[in-house]
């Protein structure tokens, strides 16, 4: 009897590790994630440098384009950083992806267009 409970004693303690460990595990990939993902989010100090590329665009602007980019373009593959490609060269690839993405209303695709011209190459 008494070494039964030492037993399931290993057990409990064992497991709750391996409950912390999983925890922070998750911590650490969340915080890299959030890390990954916020370079490619608009900021401030960027905005002049992104008004060359999309002139009199706002942060706004930008920063809704950016949201819409993360949640419609992230299904199928990661996310490409904007600066994989010039805006000539966003246009192509958003002409063939806004169908796959569905998104057929011309405010989205013009919040992620600026976006994307933004930041682009
Ligand atoms: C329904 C799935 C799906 C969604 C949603 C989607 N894509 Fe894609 N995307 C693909 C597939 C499949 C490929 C690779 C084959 C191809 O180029 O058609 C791809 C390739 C790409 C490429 C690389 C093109 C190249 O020439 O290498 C870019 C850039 C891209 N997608 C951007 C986007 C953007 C921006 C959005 C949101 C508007 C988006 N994708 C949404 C399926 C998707």
């Amino acid at each position: 009897m008494k070494e039964l409970k030492q037993e399931s004693l290993l057990a409990f303690l064992y497991n709750d590790g391996m409950k912390k460990l999983l925890i922070i595990a998750v911590i650490i990939l969340g915080v890299v994630g959030c890390a990954t993902v916020s370079k490619l989010q608009p900021k401030q100090e960027e905005l002049s440098a992104m008004q060359q590329k999309v002139p009199d665009v706002t942060l706004d602007r930008l920063v809704e384009g950016y949201k819409l980019y993360k949640t419609k373009c992230s299904g199928c593959h990661g996310l490409h950083s904007p600066r994989e490609y010039t805006a000539a060269q966003w246009d192509k690839n958003l002409e063939e992806m806004f169908p796959k993405a569905k998104i057929g209303d011309d405010a989205s695709k013009s919040l992620i267009r600026d976006y994307l011209h933004a930041k682009s190459k």
